[in-house]
């Protein structure tokens, strides 16, 4: 809890912490980097130029003090598990956080100027501290329940298999090359993969495992991200595509990832559009071997046929289910429905839990379609394939 005087600090400069927040993180980046080049390999260069990663940051730290002012109108955990799942996954420690803290509270005081008084700057690093020691033990418990040491958790695995999928869609079918087991992990969730790109740099990228667990294997299915106006060629998709096949090693974090098939054996219903068909194909791998009673929806958007990866196992698990509906949507061409996926023409179970994963723009569509039939916000989850874009306060894909 902040202490009371640092309550009234931080409630006084909320508001002007919360107007400078992303050039605040603008800033400590870069000079995050300027002092330790080591971190460059550890965060994705794309997120970094894209600013999501600045924005992600910002608005987690922001939402913090707002939750620590007022608990119970700003909830703040599934924020935080987000974020400790996607530091897990990347093997992040809790000696790295005083790197992290320091810069943060040098950029605060490089924006922000004389506003920023010893009192001030005192009471931001007690917010900054509460929300790293939340972190750290969070993280330090996931690292616990998967056995896992943040240093040694990169691991190497080969790849056993490598299959096209559909137009700049392939699959890896991974197997370990330590000798060491295949985690267990729940479906929905990812790892993160590590390449060495050919200008020396070392970047990690998160993929999706596309299949349940249990299969002695884990397997990523990957898209290749095209350049498109100017922004150039995905840097690791495109290199996964281009120079890893059969034989080759990865380097591959442990399963990690919060949003998981709902618990139970209510039906539900999973939505994705593009390459956001990953953990839908997961979820349905584990339920067709778990529970082939339970009540499944899925319904798929893609922008064509060609490009529909995973169509013919998707379509043989749920012919395996007693009670499984598959609807798929493309933008252009032939196929039994056209345009955008149109949600009042998907059946609703009653009670269900929706798993949404997409494009930002396809989740909104979604969500609101699904709120306008009456399904409640807090049976809608979504999986975001960039930095934490959702709105955790009203669950909306921000
Ligand atoms: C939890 C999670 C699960 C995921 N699951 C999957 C999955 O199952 N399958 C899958 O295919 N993907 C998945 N992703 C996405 C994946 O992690 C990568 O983001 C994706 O492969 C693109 O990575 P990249 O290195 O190819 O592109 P990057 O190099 O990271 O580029 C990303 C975008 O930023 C743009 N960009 C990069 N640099 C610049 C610049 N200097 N100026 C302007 N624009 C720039 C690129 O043009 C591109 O559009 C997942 C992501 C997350 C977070
Ligand atoms: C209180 C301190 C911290 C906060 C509030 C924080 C917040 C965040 C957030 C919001 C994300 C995005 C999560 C998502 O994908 O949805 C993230 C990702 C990440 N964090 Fe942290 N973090 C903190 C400390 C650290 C530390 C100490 C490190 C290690 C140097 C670190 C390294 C990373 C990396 C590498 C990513 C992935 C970045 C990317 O993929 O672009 N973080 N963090």
């Amino acid at each position: 809890m902040l202490s009371a005087a640092s309550a009234e600090v931080v409630r006084a400069t909320l508001p002007v912490v919360r107007d400078h927040a992303v050039e605040i993180t603008g800033v400590f980046y870069p000079s995050m980097f300027a002092a330790h080049p080591e971190l460059l390999d550890l965060f994705n260069q794309g997120n970094q130029a894209s600013g999501q990663q600045r924005v992600a940051l910002a608005s987690a730290v922001v939402a913090f003090a707002e939750h620590l002012l007022d608990p119970a109108a700003v909830p703040f955990a599934p924020v935080a598990e987000r974020i400790a799942h996607k530091h897990v996954s990347l093997g992040i420690r809790a000696e790295q956080y005083p790197i992290v803290g320091r810069h943060l509270m040098a950029a605060v005081g490089t924006v922000l100027g004389d506003a920023v008084t010893p009192e001030v700057a005192s009471a931001w690093d007690e917010v900054y501290w509460l929300l790293a020691c939340e972190l750290i033990a969070a993280e330090a418990r996931l690292y616990e329940r998967g056995g896992v040491d943040p240093v040694t958790l990169w691991r190497r695995w080969r790849v056993a298999k490598r299959q096209d999928e559909a137009v700049d869609a392939v699959s890896f079918t991974l197997v370990p090359d330590d000798g060491g087991p295949v985690p267990d992990f729940a479906p929905g969730q990812y790892v993160s993969v590590a390449v060495d790109l050919p200008h020396g740099r070392r970047q990690p990228r998160q993929y999706t495992l596309s299949q349940g667990s249990a299969r002695g294997s884990l397997r990523i299915t990957v898209r290749r991200v095209r350049a498109h106006g100017n922004a150039p060629d995905g840097a690791v998709s495109n290199h996964l595509h281009d120079h890893v096949h059969a034989d080759d090693t990865l380097l591959v974090g442990p399963p990690a990832g919060d949003n998981v098939l709902a618990a139970g054996t209510g039906p539900v219903l999973l939505v994705s559009g593009g390459i956001g068909i990953t953990p839908t194909a997961a979820m349905l791998d584990h339920i067709a071997r778990t529970d082939p009673t339970r009540r499944v929806v899925v319904a798929h958007a893609e922008r064509r046929a060609e490009r529909h990866a995973l169509r013919a196992e998707i379509d043989h698990l749920a012919s395996s289910l007693a009670a499984a509906d598959v609807l798929t949507w493309y933008e252009t061409g032939e196929g039994e429905r056209h345009g955008l996926l149109d949600v009042d023409a998907v059946p609703l179970p009653t009670d269900l839990t929706a798993h949404v994963c997409g494009p930002l723009p396809f989740m909104r569509h979604v969500r609101d379609g699904l709120l306008r039939r009456g399904v409640p916000a807090d049976h809608i989850h979504y999986e975001v394939f960039g930095p934490g874009m959702i709105d955790r306060t009203n669950g909306s894909p921000a």
